[in-house]
């Protein structure tokens, strides 16, 4: 589906009826990383799937981002589809780094998080030197250039061995992404504040989710963030990389859908 709002062209996938769910997918991804979900979720929850600025169906123009003014997208998406009421909020990788920051913006609007694959601390020095030299590919070599040299880490080495398929799904969906999305994402996740603080001040009802294999976001940062989220659970879903959804759709829709079902409607 698409939208225009404010002239700003946004995809989206909205599916299901009752607790709405949000699911906010990576770098250098789209909301199509969430095809499981929304099919097997919407029968538990209003799912809405956006692409954030700059990726698959949603333009982007030309000005400065933060980690949180995509979470200001979602808001204004959310407004615009009549969705009021607090929310269980996912977000996997780069999604999770929006989903903690829409915390901190809107918490009256969250009832619950999900934290898939991703960190609360921000980028060390050299991971915001990376961030820099990966701009400069991205300005030379555009999407598929990224695609390149992420796409072996995206998954677990098991898994882009074994399943070609999946591998080239995964790569036409980062295909699909801009240069000017790109950039913003890069330069928006390497300035994000540390969300550490987020999590130790709300005791919001928190699920983190993430593969055994990861290659990109280690195990260690997920213990982290249960230690520092009061409320929270933890699930390691093993044979699975960093796009655990894909990966291992039925385990994660499990755990999704059993931590929704113990939500309060
Ligand atoms: C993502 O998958 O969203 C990114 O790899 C996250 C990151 O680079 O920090």
């Amino acid at each position: 589906m698409i939208t225009t709002l404010r002239e700003r062209v946004i995809g989206y996938e909205m599916q299901g009826e009752g607790m709405p769910l949000v699911l906010i997918h990576g770098y250098p991804l789209n909301r199509q990383i969430w095809q499981a979900q929304w099919e097997a979720l919407s029968a538990h929850a209003r799912v809405v799937a956006p692409d954030l600025r700059g990726f698959g169906e949603s333009s982007f123009e030309e000005r400065a981002m933060d980690i949180e003014s995509y979470a200001e997208d979602i808001r204004e998406l959310l407004e615009a589809l009549d969705i009021h009421e607090p929310a269980v909020v996912c977000g996997l990788s780069m999604g999770g780094y929006v989903a903690l920051a829409y915390l901190r913006r809107f918490p009256e609007h969250v009832a619950a998080l999900v934290l898939a694959n991703t960190k609360m601390g921000p980028d060390s020095i050299e991971g915001k030197a990376g961030r820099d030299r990966s701009i400069a590919l991205a300005k030379e070599k555009g999407a598929a250039g990224i695609a390149e040299v992420m796409l072996p880490k995206m998954l677990a080495p098991q898994n882009y061995a074994a399943k070609p398929e999946l591998v080239e799904r995964v790569r036409a969906i980062m295909l699909t992404a801009s240069v000017p999305g790109i950039i913003a994402a890069l330069t928006a996740m390497r300035d994000r504040p540390d969300s550490t603080g987020t999590l130790l001040e709300f005791s919001t009802p928190t699920l983190i989710i993430t593969g055994a294999d990861d290659q990109l976001i280690p195990v260690s940062e997920s213990e982290a963030m249960k230690q520092a989220a009061r409320n929270s659970q933890l699930v390691i879903l093993p044979d699975a990389g960093h796009l655990s959804c894909m990966e291992q759709p039925e385990a994660f829709n499990h755990a999704l859908a059993e931590f929704i079902r113990a939500l309060p409607y």
